[in-house]
């Protein structure tokens, strides 16, 4: 796709992408692959992933981060509070944020961006606060600005995440329930007007009911819906 200058972005069904830019660094968002019911089997990450981020701690954004994060080597990168609950689940590498933040990854600049949405980490020993749900705006040098939304509804300050970076591509959640569906998304989308939106967080579960082809009507054709199959890349 002519408009990402040499970056690719894979995705991984879910909320999991896998993001390549023109210079070799490997950004993997929101890792679910496990217990991920739409995940491509047999698709090969790359060997090394420079960095894993993760939007918030609920278990289906990163309950692969640990395993992920030893195998290739990568360091996480979340908010401050769920930085430090990796640290202590074993990652030798974690960068800790906040909202409002930017942190340099090699060649992106990785913002961390509000979102709506809790954020508990449950495991064995409970539900902890692991801080706030959170999205995620790279601005690749040379490249793209690739927004991410996490988990979240619409919220009206989206329009300050497009005045500030202006990203061209926008990752969305649309299957409802847990969060926006396409009727949000479209909403979302008039805020953030993005050359393409990817459409996230749709069909994994029965209860996430919203389509791409719900999201396609209500934007119209000024804004590029793909429909990717999970593996396939723009
Ligand atoms: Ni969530
Ligand atoms: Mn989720």
């Amino acid at each position: 796709m002519e408009l990402l200058q040499g970056t690719t972005i894979f995705w991984l069904g879910h909320s999991t992408v896998l993001v390549q830019t023109p210079k070799g660094t490997n950004i993997l968002i929101d890792p679910f692959i496990a217990q991920n019911p739409k995940y491509p089997r047999g698709f090969q990450l790359p060997e090394k992933i420079h960095y894993i981020l993760l939007t918030h701690g609920h278990g289906d954004h990163m309950s692969d981060a640990v395993p992920v994060a030893a195998k290739h080597h990568a360091t996480v990168v979340a908010v401050y509070e769920l930085a430090a609950y990796m640290e202590a689940r074993g990652v030798a590498k974690a960068i800790g944020m906040n909202l409002g933040g930017t942190v340099q990854l090699d060649d992106v600049a990785a913002t961390m961006v509000e979102a709506k949405h809790s954020a508990g980490a449950q495991d064995e020993e409970g539900t902890h606060y692991v801080g706030v749900a959170a999205g995620f705006v790279l601005s690749i040098m040379n490249g793209p600005v690739l927004y991410h939304a996490g988990d979240t509804a619409v919220f009206g300050d989206m329009k300050l995440i497009a005045g500030l970076y202006h990203p061209q591509v926008a990752m969305l959640p649309i299957g409802g329930h847990f969060t926006m569906g396409p009727k949000e998304a479209a909403l979302a989308a008039s805020f953030l007007e993005p050359q393409v939106i990817l459409p996230l967080h749709f069909g994994t579960f029965p209860p996430l009911k919203g389509t791409p082809e719900e999201l396609v009507k209500l934007v119209g054709p000024s804004i590029h819906v793909a429909k990717l199959a999970p593996g396939d890349s723009l």
